[in-house]
C-alpha cells in the first residue's frame, strides 16, 4: 500500500518544510518537494499511488507518543475505566499513535508476573503501538535480577515512588538499590516524587479537623514535599550514577530542583501533564465535583502554570504525557465521599493533549510548533529508546502520521469523547486545531472523526535504551 500525502507542512522538532510524504507499508519512503510530480511522471518501478491525501493548509505531523498512562490501573479498590482497547482508540482519535503504559509489580510478586499480566490485558486489544514501563513495589535480590532481564526485552525503565505508603512507596535504601542495578543494566529510573510519609501525617490531621472534601487533598500535599522529593531522588541517582526522569511534575518547587540539577550537569529530566498546565486547586472546590480533579502530585495554584511552561520553553521539562487514568465520577471517585484519602487518583487525558497543547501552547504564542512537535514525539521517542522508529516524519521512520487542521475548532465534551470515562477535565473548553487522519505504521486509523482501525492493530514495542544516554 502506497499513500502520498501532497502540499503540507512538514512539521518536525529540528524544522518545518512544505514537502510532500510518501508511505510505502508501514514506514515512510520519501519526503521532499514535488515528489507527486515525480512519481507522476513514473519512477521505473511501476507501484501505482494507492491512496493520495491533500494536506494543503495542513500540517503533517509524527504521530504523538504518550509515555504516561495507566490503562486498567487497580487503584484504591477500583480499576482506571479505559482497557486498552478504548483507551488506545480513544488516544488515536486525539493524534497519538504510540503510548507507554505502566506494567505493575504487585508486592510479595515477580516483575515477571506484573509484566505477563499486562502483556495479556494490552495484546491484541490496542488500537496503536505501545510499550511498558515496569513499577516496582518490592525491591529485593530476585527483582534486583529481574531488572536486567526486562531491559533485554525492551522493558528499559522502572518507576519507583517516593509517595503511597504501604502501596507503591519505597524508602530511599530500595530506591538508592535500584538505582544502583539500573545504572549497571542501561535503564532509565523514572520516580514519583512527592513525600508520601509526610503526606499521610497532614492528611490524617486534615480529616481529623473534619476537612473531608477532595480540595483538602490539594491542600495537604504540600507543593514543598513535591520539592523535597524531587532533590532527595535526584541526588540518590547522582550518587548511583544513573539517569533519572520525574514523572507528571506539577509545582515550581520540584521544577527548581531540576532545574538546579540540569545546571550542575545532573542526568535529570522530567516532565508535566497538561492538567498541571490547564487546571488549578481552584477546580478542586466546589464540594464533591472536586473529586474529578483528584490526582497526585494535586493540581496545584494558578500561579505555578506560568513556570512550567518557561520550564518546557528553556527544556528544563522535556515532556508533556498525560498520566492518563479514568475514574468516573458515579461509582468510582465518589468511594472518597466523606474521606478524600479515599478518591481513586487519576484524571482522564489521553485523547486531549495534542490539541489542548496546540491551542494553549501554540496558538497563545508559548511554545513553536517544532517544540509542540518535539515535546509530544520527539523527546519522548528520544528518551524512552523509540528514535528513528517514532517521533519524526524522515524516510525510514514508521508511518504514524497525523494530518493535522490547525484552524479546525472543536469543543471538548463527555458527550462526544472516546475516553470511557463520565465527564471531562476541559468539559466546555473550545480548542483550535485537531487531527483530521491519522495513520498507524502507514495505516489509517482515523479518518474525519471516524475510526477505521480495527483492535489489534497496535503491536508491542520493544525498546532500546534511552537515547539521550548515548
Ligand atoms: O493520580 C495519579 N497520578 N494517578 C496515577 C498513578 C500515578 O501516581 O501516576
Ligand atoms: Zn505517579
Ligand atoms: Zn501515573
Amino acid at each position: 500500500m502506497r499513500t502520498l500525502i501532497t502540499g503540507g507542512t512538514v512539521v518536525n522538532a529540528d524544522g518545518s518544510v512544505e514537502a510532500d510524504v510518501l508511505v510505502d507499508g508501514e514506514q515512510i519512503a520519501a519526503v521532499g518537494r514535488g515528489l507527486a510530480g515525480m512519481l507522476g511522471r513514473g519512477n521505473g518501478s511501476g507501484d501505482p499511488i494507492d491512496r493520495r491525501v491533500d494536506a494543503s493548509g495542513k500540517y503533517v505531523i509524527p504521530g504523538a507518543i504518550d509515555v504516561h498512562t495507566h490503562m486498567e490501573l487497580p487503584f484504591g479498590g477500583t480499576f482506571a475505566k479505559d482497557t486498552f482497547g478504548t483507551g488506545t482508540r480513544a488516544a488515536a482519535f486525539g493524534g497519538t499513535t504510540t503510548i507507554i503504559d505502566f506494567a505493575v509489580q504487585s508486592r510479595g510478586a515477580s516483575l515477571r508476573e506484573g509484566l505477563d499480566a499486562w502483556h495479556a490485558k494490552a495484546e491484541g486489544n490496542c488500537a496503536i503501538d505501545y510499550g511498558f514501563h515496569m513499577i516496582m513495589s518490592d525491591v529485593n535480590e530476585d527483582t534486583l535480577r529481574e531488572m536486567d532481564t526486562l531491559v533485554a526485552e525492551g522493558i528499559t525503565d522502572f518507576k519507583l515512588f517516593t509517595a503511597y505508603p504501604g502501596v507503591f512507596y519505597s524508602d530511599d535504601g530500595a530506591i538508592f538499590r535500584a538505582m544502583q542495578q539500573t545504572e549497571a543494566n542501561g535503564g532509565l529510573i523514572m520516580m514519583h516524587a512527592e513525600n508520601g510519609l509526610a503526606i499521610d501525617v497532614v492528611a490524617a490531621q486534615a480529616i481529623a479537623e473534619g476537612h473531608t472534601d477532595p480540595y483538602f487533598h490539594g491542600v495537604v500535599r504540600y507543593p514543598v514535599f513535591e520539592g523535597e522529593a524531587t532533590n532527595r531522588v535526584i541526588r540518590l541517582a547522582e550518587a548511583a550514577g544513573v539517569p533519572v526522569y520525574i514523572v507528571h511534575l506539577s509545582a515550581r518547587d520540584a521544577l527548581n530542583e531540576v532545574r538546579a540539577a540540569r545546571d550542575r550537569g545532573a542526568n535529570a529530566f522530567a516532565e508535566t501533564c497538561p492538567q498541571y498546565l490547564f487546571l488549578s486547586i481552584q477546580d478542586m472546590g466546589n464540594g464533591f465535583e472536586g473529586a474529578k480533579y483528584v490526582c497526585s502530585p494535586p493540581l496545584r495554584p494558578a500561579d505555578h502554570q506560568e513556570e512550567l511552561w518557561k520550564g518546557l520553553v528553556k527544556d528544563d521539562l522535556q515532556v508533556v504525557a498525560t498520566d492518563h487514568c479514568p475514574f468516573d465520577f458515579e461509582g468510582q471517585k465518589d468511594l472518597g465521599k466523606g474521606d478524600f484519602r479515599k478518591i481513586p487518583n487519576g484524571l482522564p487525558g489521553v485523547e486531549d493533549r495534542v490539541d489542548l497543547l496546540h491551542d494553549g501552547g501554540v496558538l497563545d504564542g508559548r511554545l513553536t510548533k517544532e517544540r509542540w512537535v518535539e515535546i509530544l514525539s520527539a523527546a519522548p521517542a528520544r528518551l524512552f529508546g523509540l528514535a528513528g522508529r517514532k517521533g519524526v516524519v524522515a524516510p525510514g521512520a514508521d508511518a504514524d502520521l497525523v494530518v493535522y487542521d490547525p484552524a479546525r475548532k472543536r469543543t471538548i465534551t463527555a458527550a462526544t469523547h472516546h475516553m470511557n470515562v463520565d465527564y471531562s477535565c476541559y468539559e466546555g473548553r473550545e480548542v483550535t486545531g485537531s487531527s483530521e487522519l491519522v495513520l498507524s505504521r502507514g495505516k489509517v486509523i482515523v479518518e474525519n472523526g471516524e475510526y477505521s482501525g480495527q483492535k489489534g492493530d497496535g503491536r508491542f514495542l520493544k525498546r532500546s535504551p534511552s537515547q539521550f544516554l548515548l
